[in-house]
This record gives structure tokens, C-alpha cells and sequence, in this order.
């Protein structure tokens, strides 16, 4: 079997990770993360094509990027998460395993970040650890592209 391969994508305002909201968002920066999650993509034998941008444009552009070319999608569409039909509409379409991430716990935060917009159309969803959310992430992911089955 060709080497697994998935997109890990973050939205707008995580490139700030490490100096942005620190109570709630931790101290790792995105680049520690990036490390810690293709160490376990390595160990799992995944290909893992990590990307951050501002835009909602460029989300789109990459998720439908992932369906065409990816076995498994992690994103976590920051901001996004609560407005973008547009983005929900792309992960509509791509027919891979698809994890939303959230470093922080929306649930238990204001009002409007208690709605996901875009995990309608998620396979499932991490949220509430922190950065050790993007390695536990790839592990899910991997046991839903190797046995079509949640972690
Ligand atoms: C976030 C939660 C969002 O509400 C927020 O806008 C972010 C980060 C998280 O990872 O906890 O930018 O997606």
C-alpha cells in the first residue's frame, strides 16, 4: 500500500501561538506543534503536509486540495469555525476523514464559539488539550484510514 498522506491545516491567528492568549491557548508555538505532530505521523507511517493561513479563501482552496490528493484531513479553521458556510461546503465535498481541532475548549467559552459551523461535516472532533490535541488527532486519524473506524 502507497504511504498514507494528510493535510494538517490551521486557520487564521494560529501562526500568534506562543505569545497569543497564553492562559487559553498554551505557551507551544505552532512550530513546536508542527514538530510533535509529524514525529507521530512519522512513527505511524503518515506524509503529513502541514499549513497555516489567515484566509478563508485559502482554507477552502486547501481542503478541496486535501479531497483530491490526501487520505485524511486534520484542520482547525480557528475563527472560521463559527461563520464559514463556505468552508463547511469544502469539507461537504471531499469524501476523506475529516478531524476538527481546537486547541481550547469552545464549549466552555463565549457564546459565539460555542457553535461550529464547520464540524457539521466532521468525522469527529479534538478539543480542550492544548496542542497535544494535533498528535492524538493524527492517531485517530490514522486508525480512520487504516480501519474506517474512530481511535
Ligand atoms: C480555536 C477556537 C476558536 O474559537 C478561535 O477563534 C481560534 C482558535 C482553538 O483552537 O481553540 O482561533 O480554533
Amino acid at each position: 500500500m502507497a504511504a498514507l498522506t494528510a493535510f494538517v491545516l490551521n486557520g487564521p491567528n494560529l501562526n500568534l501561538l506562543g505569545t497569543r492568549e497564553p492562559d487559553i491557548y498554551g505557551n507551544d508555538t505552532l512550530g513546536d506543534i508542527e514538530a510533535a505532530t509529524l514525529k507521530k505521523a512519522e512513527a505511524l507511517g503518515i506524509t503529513v503536509d502541514f499549513r497555516q493561513t489567515n484566509g478563508e479563501g485559502a482554507l477552502v482552496d486547501w481542503v478541496q486540495e486535501a479531497g483530491a490528493k490526501a487520505d485524511g484531513l486534520i484542520l482547525n479553521p480557528g475563527a472560521y469555525t463559527h461563520t464559514s458556510i463556505a468552508l463547511l461546503d469544502a469539507l461537504s465535498a471531499i469524501a476523506i476523514p475529516k478531524i476538527e481541532l481546537h486547541l481550547s475548549n469552545i464549549h466552555g467559552r463565549e457564546e459565539f464559539r460555542r457553535d461550529s459551523v464547520t464540524a457539521r461535516a466532521a468525522t469527529g472532533v479534538i478539543m480542550g488539550l492544548g496542542g497535544a490535541g494535533y498528535p492524538l488527532a493524527i492517531e485517530a486519524l490514522h486508525a480512520l484510514m487504516t480501519r474506517g473506524t474512530g481511535a
